[in-house]
């Protein structure tokens, strides 16, 4: 079993690259900047016994996403498990504010290069093109379901385009031995998060609008990505699994 993990140095990737070393996955870790990280996951992964390489590339290149899987397949043997956890937030901006190049950047990032993965995987796996089939998790968002937060519009509609496609896509290979689902996590504490989550007040009340009262940690969003990868999942494919603490209600305050 092969696992490439786009966006895999840090936070919900990082963390799905750990436990899934503990299932016996070699890893592929897709990382655009963060060498750095990369290679101290690698050193950890391998010194607990499993395979595990780090390959450099930006998903908003179309050229890198055929090299990611190529690069891959070279070191581990045919991708057979894809996990695409890259992704960027865009920044906060009112609709008036919009600018065209963070927008595009967005997109080109969250959804389309989250498109070609799936493509260059369906490529390799498809049993209609000589493959073995494969499983694919795509990382959404709870964003998508509620328009996003205050500024979060963009990418809430970055990520509620992966929801349809991904619906849409498990529908095209789910005879040909693929199973496709996207995962729509809550707030999670990452990388990503820390900085708005490090104001306490800030944190109190994003918290006040989760059913349990509290923010995420990446290894809730990896246990559940890991179980979908898995055989345990095998009659499971188009679904949208929140993975959210209960969800938001707003307005309880
Ligand atoms: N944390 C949350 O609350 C939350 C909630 C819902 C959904 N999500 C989604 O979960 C996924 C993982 O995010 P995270 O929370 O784990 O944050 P994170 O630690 O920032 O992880 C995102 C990763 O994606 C990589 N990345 C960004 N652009 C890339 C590109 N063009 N090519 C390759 N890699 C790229 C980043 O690496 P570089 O910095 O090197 O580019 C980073 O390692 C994202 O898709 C995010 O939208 C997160």
């Amino acid at each position: 079993m092969t696992l490439l993990i786009t966006g895999g140095a840090s936070g919900i990737g990082a963390e799905t690259a750990r436990r899934a070393a503990e299932r016996g996955y070699s890893i592929a870790i897709n990382y655009r900047s963060r060498q750095r990280q990369a290679q101290a996951l690698i050193g950890e992964i391998t010194n607990r016994g499993a395979k595990a390489i780090a390959v450099p590339g930006d998903v908003a290149r179309e050229a890198d996403i055929a090299r990611l899987f190529d690069t891959a397949e070279a070191a581990l043997g045919p991708v057979t498990h894809l996990v695409n956890s890259a992704g960027i937030g865009g920044g906060d901006s009112r609709v008036e504010d919009f600018d065209a190049a963070v927008l595009a950047e967005l997109f080109t990032v969250n959804t389309i290069g989250l498109m070609l993965c799936c493509r260059e995987a369906v490529r390799r796996m498809s049993t209609r093109r000589g493959g073995k089939g494969g499983v694919i998790v795509n990382v959404s968002s709870m964003a998508g379901t509620i328009g996003g937060r205050p500024g979060k519009s963009h990418y809430a509609a970055s990520k509620a385009a992966v929801d349809s496609f991904s619906m849409g896509f498990a529908k095209e290979v789910a005879r040909e031995g693929i199973r496709v689902n996207a995962i729509r996590p809550g707030m999670i504490l990452t990388e990503m998060t820390e900085p708005g989550l490090a104001d306490e007040t800030a944190r109190a009340d994003i918290e006040s609008t989760i059913a349990m009262g509290r923010v995420g940690k990446a290894h809730e969003i990896a246990d559940a990505i890991l179980w979908l990868l898995s055989d345990e999942a095998s009659l499971v494919s188009g679904t949208l699994l929140d993975v959210s603490g209960g969800g938001f209600v707003f307005g309880r305050r």
